[in-house]
């Protein structure tokens, strides 16, 4: 039999005989299938929404019947991925660059303003960069800690008292890069680091329900916006059959899956985890 994958699932389920286990194994699946898909009425402000992940996740979350705030700073990409998120009206667009703390700051208040609430932050956005200790400059390194972890600070700190109101949800987009050691990633896998310990820490205030997910390579625009050429990243893709324990890199809709279930109520008692949504990339020690 060919194993498709393994999950170690921690669940207290009844105990009883063989039969009544799978029978309650099945009312769980049932449970959680209707909770997952009970993203209906939550307000979720996604940023990365112009592109890759944050987009697919946008669509998906108003399939669910989120009411949606997106960010980006592609203003042509997120109108083109606004219009497939319309199940629930028309999202609000907040554009700009989260670098800016103005456009955090109008970001979370224009939200707030025609929702009147938040229950759901995705901080999706995110850059990657090439570069070693040799070869990257200060400059590169302040880049990506900007996006990658000061914006998101800034912007969790901004939504934090909304959540609180309504006991919602943060879901962070980390990354493998933050868990394992990469070459020629230095500042990128420094940054994903810090978004995991923050995740935790702010996890430790009991105010709200914190995840992170830790993607592997996923097919977006990240790595070509980071520099590959065509070949370089067939070449990459290529290489994610021996890098990813199910032997192939990730799609966007299989990171905004686990993203709604995270942010449903489904995961009403999970905190302050890292999820590798991966193929098994952060286990896998590839010679
Ligand atoms: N794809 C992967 O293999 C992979 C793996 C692990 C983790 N991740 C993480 O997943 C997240 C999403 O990446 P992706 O693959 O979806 O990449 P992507 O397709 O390149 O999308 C990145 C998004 O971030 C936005 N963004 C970048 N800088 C911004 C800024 N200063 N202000 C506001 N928005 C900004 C972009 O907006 P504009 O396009 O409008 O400029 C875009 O919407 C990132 O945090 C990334 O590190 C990706």
């Amino acid at each position: 039999m060919q194993l498709k994958k393994i999950l170690l699932l921690h669940v207290c389920l009844p105990l009883g005989t063989e039969s009544s286990d799978s029978f309650s194994f099945y009312l769980f699946c049932c449970f959680v299938f209707l909770q997952v898909s009970s993203l209906r009425g939550k307000v979720a402000l996604i940023t990365g929404a112009s592109s890759g992940i944050g987009a697919g996740t946008s669509v998906l979350f108003a399939k669910l019947g989120a009411l949606l705030a997106l960010n980006g700073r592609d203003v042509q990409n997120l109108q083109k991925i606004a219009k497939q998120c319309v199940e629930c009206g028309a999202p609000l667009l907040v554009p700009g660059d989260l670098t800016d703390e103005d456009t955090v700051r109008k970001t979370v208040d224009q939200t707030i303003s025609r929702f009147g609430r938040l229950d759901v932050l995705v901080n999706s956005a995110g850059i990657l960069a090439m570069g070693s200790i040799e070869t990257s400059d200060l400059a590169q390194y302040d880049k990506i800690m900007n996006v990658n972890v000061r914006s998101v600070y800034h912007l969790t700190q901004l939504c934090v008292p909304h959540l609180i109101k309504t006991k919602g949800s943060i879901v962070n987009v980390s990354s493998v890069n933050g868990q394992r050691s990469f070459p020629g990633v230095l500042a990128y896998c420094m940054s994903k680091s810090a978004i995991d310990q923050f995740t935790r820490c702010i996890a430790l205030g009991k105010i709200n329900i914190i995840f992170n997910r830790n993607p592997g390579v996923i097919i977006t625009d990240v790595h070509r916006r980071a520099g590959l050429d065509e070949d370089q990243y067939a070449q990459f893709l290529e290489k994610c059959k021996q890098t990813h324990a199910l032997g192939r890199p990730g799609e966007v809709d299989e990171v905004a899956h686990s993203i709604a279930f995270l942010a449903s109520d489904a995961a009403s008692f999970i905190t302050g985890v890292n999820l590798p949504i991966d193929g098994g990339r952060h286990a896998m020690c590839p010679r």
